[in-house]
């Protein structure tokens, strides 16, 4: 059997150990052939192609990145993208493809599978931890822990100057690292996107920290939005799945503490280095037991289907039902961080 490997979407930390684990078993276990595709969907549409065997990937385990590449591309939305995707998948003879992404990625993948009969499994990765039917993707643990440390750092300047630290976190519409990383990391302030704040409650909170004497740290999601207010963006592009780019509320929201706090305040951007580096030792555990599942789901020819993470064990379920909806912070799980705010 020749079995086709994407990694599509933003990276994260862990694609490289996914690749790895379905490269070393698929060929020990299963003697099957592999075939990287460049770039996400690019690769396929494209008939742009690595050699994926043993030797590719070997060492790759605590790489940051991925080896294959990735890109944003989506062959749904070019008229004959499903056509080529065909063609190319026909020319190398892959009879099975393992798509490692996100929402976007497996969406394609599942819409490949239910609607046009392309054999995919699918294995979910993104940062943001938002993707349903899996109790937790990998890329969201190494992402909280750099947040985390970065939130760790800011405490002792901020205390040194007694101002107010923004520090502005990714995740587009979902809070689970502002969340995480704001609890890990102790923060007096956590907003997401799924609840929208109150600019004076905030202030509130800020003066209140400053009379105990400590130096106020707000964690802010990128996706956060006030109430009365719209989400702030990068600017007005919008990628090929639609998506707006976020980010800039940390900056708004210093800005709006200073002004009717008169407290000094400055914002932190974490940016794409929570995408970056090595993986978490619980992202490459994770990451290696899904490549080991999403093979086993190819050998057993149980395609349309993802691998997901429930307790502690790999389970496999639709495509579908993984990208039917987000999955966003639950209110009672907000509600128990609020007993630290302030
Ligand atoms: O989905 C992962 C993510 O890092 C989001 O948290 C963020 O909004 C987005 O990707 C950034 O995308 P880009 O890599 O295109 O800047």
């Amino acid at each position: 059997m020749r079995v086709g490997v994407l990694t599509g979407g933003g990276d994260c930390p862990g694609l490289n150990a996914v690749i790895r684990a379905v490269v070393r078993k698929g060929v020990q276990e299963y003697g099957y052939d592999f075939v990287g595709f460049r770039d996400g969907w690019r690769g396929p549409l494209e008939n742009d192609t690595i050699p994926l065997d043993i030797r590719a990937v070997r060492g790759i385990l605590p790489r940051g990145g991925t080896i294959l590449g990735s890109s944003r591309t989506n062959p749904l939305k070019s008229e004959d993208g499903i056509r080529r995707v065909k063609d190319t998948l026909a020319k190398q003879e892959i009879e099975a493809l393992i798509a490692i992404g996100g929402e976007d990625t497996l969406g394609v993948a599942a819409r490949l599978s239910g609607e046009y009969g392309i054999r995919c499994v699918g294995v979910p990765k993104t940062i943001d931890n938002d993707l349903s039917a899996t109790d937790y993707t990998f890329g969201f643990d190494t992402a909280v822990n750099i947040a985390t440390e970065a939130i760790d750092r800011l405490h002792t300047t901020a205390e040194s100057h007694m101002r107010v630290l923004v520090v502005e976190v990714m995740g587009r519409h979902a809070g689970w690292i502002a969340l995480h990383s704001g609890l890990a990391g102790g923060a007096n302030v956590i907003l997401i996107p799924e609840q929208r704040f109150d600019v004076d409650q905030i202030c509130a909170w800020v003066e209140s920290r400053f009379k105990i004497r400590y130096a106020p740290i707000v964690v802010v999601a990128e996706g956060a939005m006030p109430k009365g207010g719209d989400a702030v963006l990068k600017d007005d592009s919008l990628d090929s799945f639609g998506h707006v780019r976020l980010s800039g509320i940390g900056e708004w929201l210093a800005k709006e503490i200073e002004r009717r706090t008169g407290k000094d305040a400055r914002t932190t951007v974490l940016g794409h280095v929570q995408r970056g580096g090595t993986p978490s030792a619980f992202d490459r555990w994770l990451a290696t037991r899904f490549g080991l599942h999403a093979i086993d789901a190819v050998r057993d020819q149980h395609f349309g289907t993802m691998v997901a993470l429930r307790g502690t064990n790999i389970v496999r379920v639709p495509l579908a039902d993984a990208t039917a909806r987000l999955k966003t912070v639950d209110p009672s799980e907000y509600e128990e961080a609020k007993v630290f705010f302030g």
